[in-house]
């Protein structure tokens, strides 16, 4: 993979530049502005480097239609603001723009194209698309590890017609990400929650062949705790689940990894109920379970403590309601002093994980918190990303 970084040759070269500024929108305003943030960098690099940038995104999902609601306008404006630089958004038929019309004027750095899913043909990944898309530029720059695993054609095909290369995020979140994969400081640890076991089982899977330990928590650790002959009450399950627990176990011990779930944990009636610690076989057929115990959490942090790395993906327990956040605070809480003692290398990802970090404000104290979500998950289940197997 060759990065924008070590490209000698960029002065004056026109830059497709795709960025995945897909940030939630209310009502035209921005509510998280994180995706755009972390651009910056780029943006700066390769204005420093006197280039000229045409910004590809897409933000949302209009399905081929134009969608005003899910215009780019308030994101450019956001992008211009912090960068102190003219982004002009062009609304013209991306199929009526010719590479001459742009850039005529010293002045003009930023041009950012549409939404590009206002067109079908973008996420039919349409060669003559990605073919007209890269007549616009010089030189293609994926910068949008997070629209990785989509085959569309700002992402994919386009790379066919120019030199292409990654851009400095993509960078970063590769080398943090091939910490966790390919050149693993052992012992690594794994601590996954989140609702659905279904949608993880993959994910799990692909680790335990690497992973010495894997920490289940959150809704999934329900499907354990069931299957391990407990009443877990009113708790959230997803049904046929034993298979996918026996399976977990069962590779578990082939590859020698370590599988641990809670051994107590926090119930209630309902979700705003009052807090009640349980052991495992200590539940009411009306509880349910809202986060891990006090047993759990000191058992996890001995386990980060031996840990070198740490990948965590998916919260302990209903963060939502603070009475039952205590479980992924002090996960989080734990992760943050190894790391600050440089005794451990941190990953984490995943859209309710990083919702909980920021509201913590304590993003910076990890090595690397992904924004990404499905290409993240796709990248840890062991698949091929297109954008990135294309830029290889
Ligand atoms: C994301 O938010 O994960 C990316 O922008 C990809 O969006 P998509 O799931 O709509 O393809």
């Amino acid at each position: 993979m060759r990065s924008i970084r070590d490209e000698i040759n960029l002065s004056e070269k026109k830059i497709l530049l795709r960025l995945d500024l897909n940030v939630p929108l209310a009502n035209g305003k921005i509510k998280d502005s994180t995706r755009i943030d972390k651009i910056l960098p780029t943006l700066k690099f390769l204005i420093q480097h006197n280039t000229k940038i045409i910004i590809l995104s897409h933000v949302g999902r209009p399905k081929g239609k134009f969608i005003k609601e899910l215009s780019l306008k308030p994101i450019g404006e956001n992008l211009q603001n912090k960068l102190g630089v003219n982004v002009k958004l062009i609304e013209k038929n991306i199929y009526k723009i010719k590479n001459k019309d742009f850039f005529n004027e010293y002045s003009e750095k930023i041009l950012m194209l549409e939404n590009i899913r206002f067109y079908a043909e973008e996420e039919k990944n349409d060669l003559k698309f990605a073919k007209h898309l890269a007549s616009l530029g010089d030189i293609y720059v994926n910068d949008a590890f997070s629209c990785s695993h989509r085959e569309h054609a700002s992402i994919h095909e386009i790379q066919k017609f120019l030199p292409s290369f990654s851009g400095l995020q993509l960078d970063l979140e590769i080398n943090a990400l091939n910490k966790i994969t390919v050149e693993i400081t052992k012992p690594i640890t794994c601590i996954i929650g989140g609702s659905k076991i279904s949608t993880k089982i993959n994910i799990i899977k692909n680790l335990i062949t690497k992973f010495d330990n894997i920490i289940i928590v959150g809704g999934m650790a329900n499907n354990f705790i069931e299957y391990l002959g407990n009443n877990i009450g009113k708790s959230i399950k997803e049904e046929n689940s034993k298979q996918i627990v026996k399976e977990i176990i069962t590779l578990s011990q082939k590859e020698k990894c370590k599988i641990y779930y809670p051994e107590d944990v926090l119930v209630a009636k309902n979700l705003s109920g009052s807090p009640k610690n349980k052991k495992l076989n200590e539940i009411l057929s009306d509880e349910m379970i809202l986060d891990i115990g006090p047993k759990t959490i000191k058992n996890i942090n001995n386990i980060i403590d031996k840990s070198k790395t740490i990948l965590w993906n998916g919260p302990a327990g209903y963060f939502e309601n603070p009475d039952f956040s205590n479980g992924s605070i002090q996960i989080a809480k734990k992760i943050i002093e190894r790391n600050k003692l440089s005794k451990i290398f941190s990953v984490a990802g995943g859209g309710e994980t990083v919702s909980l970090l920021n509201s913590l404000n304590v993003v910076d104290n990890f090595n690397f918190v992904s924004t990404a979500g499905g290409a993240f998950l796709e990248y840890l289940e062991g698949k091929k990303l297109p954008g990135i197997t294309a830029l290889n």
